[in-house]
């Protein structure tokens, strides 16, 4: 192990957090988010042929017997983080699963990145899934870029794209580009900044114009009736006027504040908008910012290392067992074979083969800098939120659990493995693959996640790992909220009034178990002092 003098370590580490961009995409399924990752990795040169992320995903979609949520999880891993450089930029771009396998994970990925990329299908516009991403994004205000996509479909006016994003997820819309036409008379998109016109040409499509892109002076320029026809020209000026009085200007301060979004439209299958899309993305999406502990905010710039688990992904390679634990690097330089003080349980470890992820392998990391993220080898001991730091005792915070959407009361099918079923769920509680939670009034265990396909590998780890083979029976729940109160009196008058519909979780947190939604306003209503929470930070 090399060290390098204080200053050259100092001048180093602000050299490498500027360079880096750590994200992930949001999205409804099907807006396009596997395409435009695989579009993003070849103009990227992290692949070279566009298919292989596709591929995963299709083999991800196989079949839903266990088998196939082990491959998964084995294909998953490959496609966690992946890691490619642009314009001297090192870009980290983390899955985030959905379909199926959408899951707390999904939410607590979006906890580790500093920025995050929204896609939207143009005929759909904003969808159900990416309004719940884009509350989480919420939490830690992370700068969005949006893209929407397929514009080579008949979509939804732009305007009126704009404006659902505005009312739907409460950001301001600033567009970037404008489209000229759309479906099949898509013609390209107008660059409000740099005043140029890029030619739309359906993929495969040959000699269909002549030059990818043209710069007019500005849209007065009689160029643009010639290239795109007087029609189009005059709906283009029409509507960039429009614009002018109506819509936000770009500002470069409220994006990185999460209080707008620039928005390109493209179609990613087609290749149409991913390059400017990834330039600008490389030029002003955040490096990795400050992050708060419980005692203080940490720079990244700091030469102490720090890291943050914020996923544990278990039974990567069947055959070994192995369980790997997502670290964020927050401060310092990382290097092979570095002690660390893993400050939960107060140990120091040596991280000897901590693993890297690149767009299609893991390799092993011999050197790493804060925005990275590295895998490291877990044999149990580690736990969602846990802290890795070199000198200062500290602890992150802002990776918590988040409120299960779907619940299940498990049973197991022989009474005598209940101890085993009591290990094995505490031990997948800490993992974060699922939520556990004990009702104060009976002996059950309430199983709680995010996605239903949690449930599915629940059962399946607790017989292969745990040999307890569980049922599963429907509970009567709709949501589970986290109970604060600083006012000990009315906590216990609380406690008393709705036993019934109280649980400890895994950690012994008192939670609000609510059969629906309205139960869940009408007693938040009558206790009004009491705070219910939709997160909760780990211990
Ligand atoms: P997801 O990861 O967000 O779920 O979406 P994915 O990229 O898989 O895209 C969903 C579907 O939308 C795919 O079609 C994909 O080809 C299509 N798509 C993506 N970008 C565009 C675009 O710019 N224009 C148009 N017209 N379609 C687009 P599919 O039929 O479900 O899959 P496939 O058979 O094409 O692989």
């Amino acid at each position: 192990m090399t060290t390098l003098p204080e200053t050259e370590l100092s001048r180093a580490l602000r050299r490498e957090v500027a360079r880096r961009r750590t994200f992930a995409i949001i999205s409804h399924p099907d807006a396009g988010k596997t395409t435009l990752t695989e579009k993003l990795l070849l103009f990227g040169g992290a692949i070279q042929m566009a298919g292989e992320v596709k591929a995963r995903k299709a083999a991800r979609h196989a079949t839903s017997d266990w088998m196939a949520v082990e491959r998964e999880r084995g294909i998953s891993v490959t496609s966690s983080v992946m890691k490619f450089e642009h314009a001297g930029h090192e870009i980290n771009l983390l899955d985030t699963p959905g379909h199926q396998d959408f899951s707390e994970d999904t939410y607590r990925v979006l906890t580790a990145v500093d920025s995050a990329l929204m896609v939207i299908d143009s005929v759909k516009g904003v969808e159900n899934q990416t309004k719940k991403l884009m509350d989480v994004c919420r939490l830690r205000d992370t700068p969005i870029m949006t893209f929407i996509n397929k514009l080579d479909r008949d979509g939804r006016e732009p305007f009126d794209l704009l404006d659902d994003i505005e009312k739907s997820l409460g950001i301001e819309a600033a567009p970037l580009t404008w489209p000229i036409g759309s479906g099949k008379g898509f013609q390209g998109v107008y660059d409000l900044r740099r005043n140029e016109l890029r030619f739309f040409s359906a993929q495969g499509a040959k000699g269909v114009r002549p030059k990818d892109s043209v710069l007019v002076k500005g849209l007065d320029d009689p160029k643009l009736d010639e290239l795109i026809g007087s029609g189009p020209a005059s709906d283009l000026r029409r509507d960039v006027e429009l614009l002018a009085g109506a819509g936000y200007p770009f500002d470069v301060k409220r994006y990185l504040s999460g209080e707008q979004t620039p928005v390109f439209f493209g179609s990613a299958i087609n290749n149409f908008g991913v390059q400017e899309l990834l330039d600008t993305f490389a030029q002003l999406a955040p490096a990795p910012k400050p992050r708060p502990t419980t005692t203080r905010e940490v720079a990244p710039t700091e030469e102490q290392f720090s890291g943050v688990i914020f996923k544990i992904q278990a039974n990567m390679d069947p055959a070994h067992r192995d369980r790997i634990a997502f670290m964020r690097i927050c401060s310092g330089r990382f290097q092979r074979g570095m002690r660390v003080r893993h400050h939960r349980i107060g140990k120091e470890v040596q991280i000897a083969n901590a693993i890297i992820f690149m767009a299609q392998d893991r390799a092993g990391v011999e050197e790493a800098w804060p925005g990275d993220i590295i895998g490291i080898h877990n044999h149990g001991t580690i736990k969602i939120g846990d802290t890795f730091t070199d000198k200062e005792p500290l602890k992150f915070t802002g990776i918590p659990n988040f409120a299960p959407e779907h619940f299940r009361r498990v049973r197991l099918a022989n009474p005598l493995k209940s101890k085993q079923l009591e290990k094995g769920l505490l031990q997948l509680a800490e993992e974060g693959a699922v939520q556990v939670f004990r009702p104060m009034d009976n002996n059950d265990y309430i199983l709680g996640a995010v996605g239903l396909l949690q449930f599915d590998v629940i059962v399946a780890r607790l017989r292969d790992e745990y040999s307890a083979d569980a049922l599963y029976e429907s509970a009567p729940i709709e949501a589970a909220r986290w109970i604060d109160c600083p006012d000990r009196q009315r906590l216990d008058a609380f406690t008393k009034d709705v036993r019934a519909n109280l649980a400890l979780d895994a950690e012994d947190n008192l939670t609000y178990l609510a059969p629906n939604a309205w139960r869940l306003g009408r007693t938040m209503e009558l206790w009004p002092e009491i705070e219910f929470r939709t997160t909760r930070e780990h211990q």
